[in-house]
């Protein structure tokens, strides 16, 4: 009985550390850099200062890139049909996170600082504070076609999923280069090895990566 009991509240004490789900700070959706400013100051670059983001830097980065922007839960970039099938997680120096756009929460997936998991041998990704990983999810489109009848061709489905990546590679690149901070989008990764990391199921995909942060 005494062994069950230390088991179950060594499960308690470790499941939030590695399961945990953390709330954002609101971001802030107002003031800034113009948009103009914005667009001129966007270009990729790979200096990275290895600082942490606040949680409240992170959450408006998280915003500003793929968050909600109304009251029906669509998001700040467009999407085909309405359909959100892009998800995006996070890699700090902490661990990796999932982004829930809805909620404004990250849900642990890994402890540990897996940002050289990211990248087949670019090692600024390192020392930026995040690496920013675009997921397709193809797998709901197929909920689509099975319980509404849906008939959307799976090549659109995969276009149409780079498409909303690119919208959201956008949107963060502005958003780093109104805060004065360096970033750049990476095709370069290991597919498989990132899969397995994410955890990912059946029908998803790492689509791109971003590495994001202050300037050295
Ligand atoms: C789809 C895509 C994949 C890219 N892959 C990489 C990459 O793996 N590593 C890298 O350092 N830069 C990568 N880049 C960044 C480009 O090198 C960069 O955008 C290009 O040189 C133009 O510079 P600019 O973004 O400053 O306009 C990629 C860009 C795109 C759009």
């Amino acid at each position: 009985m005494k062994k069950v009991f230390a088991f179950v509240l060594a499960f308690l004490l470790a499941a939030p550390a590695v399961w945990g789900e953390d709330t954002l700070p609101a971001p802030e959706k107002t003031g800034g850099m113009s948009l103009l400013q914005a667009l001129s100051e966007r270009r990729s670059t790979r200096e990275f200062a290895d600082t942490d983001l606040t949680p409240q830097q992170l959450s408006n980065l998280l915003w500003a890139a793929a968050g909600v922007n109304r009251p029906d839960e669509k998001r700040v970039y467009p999407t085909a049909l309405g359909i959100q099938d892009t998800l995006v997680y996070v890699l700090n120096r902490e661990g990796i996170y999932k982004y829930n756009p809805v909620a404004n929460t990250l849900t642990m997936v890994e402890k540990g600082d897996h940002r050289m998991d990211t990248t087949q041998g670019q090692g600024f990704a390192a020392r930026a504070a995040v690496n920013l990983v675009y997921v397709h999810d193809a797998s709901v489109w197929d909920s689509l076609r099975n319980m509404k009848g849906w008939t959307t061709p799976q090549e659109l489905v995969i276009r149409w999923g780079y498409a909303h990546t690119g919208a959201i590679v956008q949107n963060a690149y502005l958003y780093a280069a109104s805060q004065g901070w360096n970033s750049v989008v990476r095709g370069s990764f290991d597919q498989a090895k990132l899969s397995k990391l994410l955890k990912l199921s059946e029908g998803q995909a790492v689509t791109l990566v971003q590495s994001i942060g202050p300037r050295p």
